[in-house]
């Protein structure tokens, strides 16, 4: 579990802040989709948000595991320094929009190379990006499985400071075919006190949704009445293959059809109601 602090100034001229959260690219396996990733992070390199990465940004299967076979890895990654040259790989693919990314995660892909190959795939990633990122920002941050962050909008006149803070999880369990995730993201939302926004990956739904709002008397004694969101990143693995190839695909087998591709993205918005500045969110996808 990781926690990273996020400071924002705002001003009249610059109230809104736009992050990009998403999971699940599966880079690595032949089923890893280029056009649509591009599509997502280039919108959100261009539209200047902060990139927050939740875990299965690599989705090769490695050798030991029981899933896998040669036909799971894409041309390139079919040598025996596979953990280098993915590294090198994620490295180049990632270099574009280093200036952007807040942090990245690991999820349960991740998570195998660190059980079959004693490697953490990601960590040299993240060193080798803060290397070409620029040096007036703060190094990209390691999420690892789960963690919180804390953004902080301070005023820039002074003396207003207004808190955002996202739970974030790569997720677990199964595909969750019927319930999309909500019956895990319930879960973990009802042993969080104090968050704004609950960030899941791992099911490739994507997915936004008002949870019911937290209501709680504050330490003057007053009623707080506080939003409260849950999101569901997607993926970018095509989920189904092209007619002709007969290899085996584990989701078509499994009944996994069809997964949404991308992530959300989430705007805050400073806004003043009568003279109290406050977060208005919303989330697009
Ligand atoms: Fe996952």
């Amino acid at each position: 579990m990781e926690v990273i602090e996020i400071k924002e100034i705002y001003s009249k001229n610059k109230s809104e802040f736009l992050y990009y959260i998403g999971s699940d690219d599966h880079y690595g396996g032949e089923d890893f989709d280029m056009p649509s990733w591009k599509r997502y992070h280039n919108e959100a390199a261009d539209r200047n948000a902060m990139i927050f990465k939740l875990g299965d940004q690599i989705g090769a299967i490695v050798p030991g595991d029981p899933r896998f076979t040669f036909e799971t890895l894409i041309s390139e990654l079919r040598v025996d320094d596979m953990v280098n040259v993915l590294q090198d790989k994620q490295f180049e693919m990632w270099k574009p929009y280093a200036d952007y990314i807040g942090g990245m995660g690991i999820g349960n892909h991740e998570a195998t190379f660190i059980k079959y190959h004693k490697v953490n795939p990601l960590l040299s990633v993240i060193e080798k990006l803060n290397n070409v990122r620029s040096k007036k920002l703060k190094p990209i941050a390691y999420l690892d499985y789960c963690g919180f962050i804390r953004i902080t909008y301070e005023s820039k006149a002074g003396g207003s400071r207004r808190p955002y803070i996202i739970a974030y999880h790569h997720g677990a369990g199964g595909n969750a075919p019927v319930t999309l995730g909500i019956i895990k993201a319930q879960h973990m939302v009802s042993g969080l006190e104090n968050t704004d926004l609950l960030a899941l990956g791992h099911v490739h739904k994507n997915l936004s949704i008002r949870a019911p709002n937290r209501l709680y008397l504050n330490q003057h004694g007053k009623i707080v009445n506080k939003e409260m969101r849950i999101v569901i990143t997607g993926t970018h693995q095509r989920s189904l293959k092209e007619s002709g190839n007969r290899n085996l695909k584990w989701s078509e087998a499994m009944g996994y059809f069809a997964a949404p591709f991308g992530g959300v993205f989430l705007k805050n918005k400073i806004i003043y109601v009568g003279n109290k500045p406050v977060i208005d969110t919303r989330i697009e996808h």
